[in-house]
């Protein structure tokens, strides 16, 4: 039965760019877009630091040594030779610059530095050489404060704390003129559901930038920031956009383990440092693995500890920090040392216990080096993105970089395209609010479900038979959820729920049809 409606007028915002996330990606993008002259409307679904980019622990790559740097060769064995060799260059190539240019001079980002005042550089997984600049483990704190701060002085930005993103404006669905209907796929915006309100609003933009961050949150254990569910990959994919690589779900070796503490990163720079991951019996299980020990790439150092924690069937593994001095591990990694000790682990004395976790989809929308998706207009930028530059596994430290990268390069083509479009923007069709409440309980549930079903079905090894067992699971699921949806007042908690179980169903997908074992994605036949 069709339950009752409400629409009246909806306010419309106009913009020149609409930029939907407000981690590193979302805000660089915001900089340089009104440093071209252009008015960008900043979407932040928590506050302006709730993101990803500000949980990064480790650091963010500075090579200068383009021309003899064996960071391209790194990324390509990391990726297990399936990453995009274009994608690579124009990182190695351009990210020098974007790091000086918008952090070391435009930020003034309080990089460690020694004595003599020159960047201390650490390493971590899969990297060559030392070649990662960091603020003690609060990089991604220092980098987002930074250009937040340059974000927030901008006149020509506007932010917009606490919004969701409902769903992006196309010409195809969300107009009344039949003759928008048969045009090419072309976005226009996105309904907005601003904070503390059930009303919706259209924000009318010419270019619409997708800048939401990772999945990690469709999993159970998750490094990510609470609500990070795939928002951009789940609102690109009902708009007919292409998506790419996301059966390679990166799972980070080393995340906190305690019976009843929450599961937070250790970041890898504690094994750069001479960390080693450790089982039980204090057996140095990596040594065996791979000519790297610990410090091997990110995928082949969490299958391990998976597979030792399933033969041994012990909870978690150890980092056993004997091998550094005690002043200089609190000194280095205060944020790993006061939260370790909030959970009874004292990093000066005791092994830190470990599992993985999920933490960053090397896949996404696809988007050429200019962000530009097969959608017009619509851009995606950041971990929403998949240029290909981690193909089935992503290099430590390269996202934070990544980020200020593909800003950098979408925001100057928009400022081109823009100057020359004809387009005119169309009137959005109003929004229709339902007016039944969800109810929180069964919203709570279903998240539960999805996030467990992932974790125990389509995590760091698959079946075929597990997946399919999710599958079923969660085409069930969606069903349920769209019925919410079409029934109820959209809430910020509905919404995050509709994109979850839709992006789960996507990396199951993907998982499917993918029987070869690569990088991130492994599959056994049982
Ligand atoms: C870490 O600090 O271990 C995470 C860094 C990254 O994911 O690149």
């Amino acid at each position: 039965m069709a339950k009752a409606v409400t629409s009246g007028p909806m306010e419309i915002i106009r913009t020149d760019c609409l930029v939907i996330g407000s981690g590193l990606a979302g805000a660089a993008y915001a900089l340089e877009a009104a440093r071209a002259g252009l008015q960008v409307q900043l979407l932040s679904l928590g506050g302006p630091n709730d993101a990803n980019s500000d949980w990064a622990q480790g650091g963010i790559i500075y090579d200068t040594e383009i021309e003899t740097s064996l960071l391209a060769k790194d990324i390509m064995e990391a990726s297990d030779h399936t990453a995009n060799p274009a994608a690579v260059a124009q990182l190695v190539e351009e990210g020098p610059a974007a790091v000086r240019e918008l952090l070391l001079e435009g930020s003034k980002v309080g990089f460690d530095r020694r004595d003599d005042g020159s960047l201390e550089f650490t390493r971590e997984g899969g990297h060559s050489a030392r070649r990662i600049i960091h603020a003690r483990d609060l990089t991604g704190h220092a980098i987002l404060s930074a250009v937040t701060s340059r974000v927030d002085a901008n006149p020509a930005i506007s932010r917009q704390v606490g919004a969701v993103a409902i769903d992006l404006l196309t010409l195809s669905h969300n107009t009344d003129s039949a003759e928008d209907r048969y045009a090419p796929l072309t976005c226009f915006g996105a309904y907005v559901l601003p904070a503390g309100s059930d009303q919706p609003v259209a924000v009318v933009a010419r270019k619409t930038v997708l800048a939401t961050g990772g999945l990690g949150h469709i999993y159970q254990h998750s490094t990510n920031y609470p609500g990070t569910v795939g928002h951009g990959v789940a609102m690109a994919y009902r708009v007919g956009a292409r998506l790419i690589d996301l059966e390679y779900v990166q799972f980070h070796p080393t995340v906190f383990y305690g019976k009843n503490a929450p599961r937070f990163l250790i970041t890898e720079a504690i094994r750069g440092e001479g960390a080693e991951l450790v089982n039980v019996n204090g057996e140095r299980f990596m040594d065996k693995v791979h000519p790297r020990g610990s410090l091997a790439p990110r995928d082949i150092v969490s299958r391990a500890v998976h597979s030792e924690l399933a033969g041994s069937g012990e909870p978690c593994a150890y980092l056993d920090l004997s091998a550094l001095d005690k002043d200089y591990l609190c000194e280095r990694f205060p944020s790993v040392y006061q939260r370790c000790l909030e959970h009874g682990v004292d990093i000066t004395r005791d092994p830190i216990p470990v599992v993985p976790a999920a933490h960053y989809s090397c896949g996404g929308v696809h988007a050429d080096l200019e962000g530009r998706t097969n959608i017009l207009h619509l851009n995606a930028i950041g971990e929403t993105a998949c240029t290909g530059l981690h193909g089935a596994n992503r290099l430590a430290s390269t996202s934070l970089l990544e980020c200020l990268v593909s800003a950098r390069f979408a925001a100057l083509a928009d400022a081109k395209e823009i100057a020359a479009m004809d387009f005119k923007l169309p009137d959005p069709r109003p929004w229709q609010s339902p007016r039944e409440e969800s109810d929180p309980t069964l919203v709570a549930q279903d998240l539960n479900l999805v996030q467990q079903t992932m974790w125990n079905y389509a995590g760091i090894v698959r079946s075929p038979r597990r997946l399919t067992r999710a599958r079923r699971i969660l085409l069930e699921a969606r069903e349920e959820i769209q019925s919410f949806y079409r029934d109820c007042r959209v809430t910020r908690e509905l919404v995050e729920l509709r994109n979850a179980v839709q992006t789960a169903l996507l990396v199951v997908h993907a998982a499917s049809l993918n029987p070869r074992s690569k990088g991130a994605h492994f599959v056994v036949d049982e």
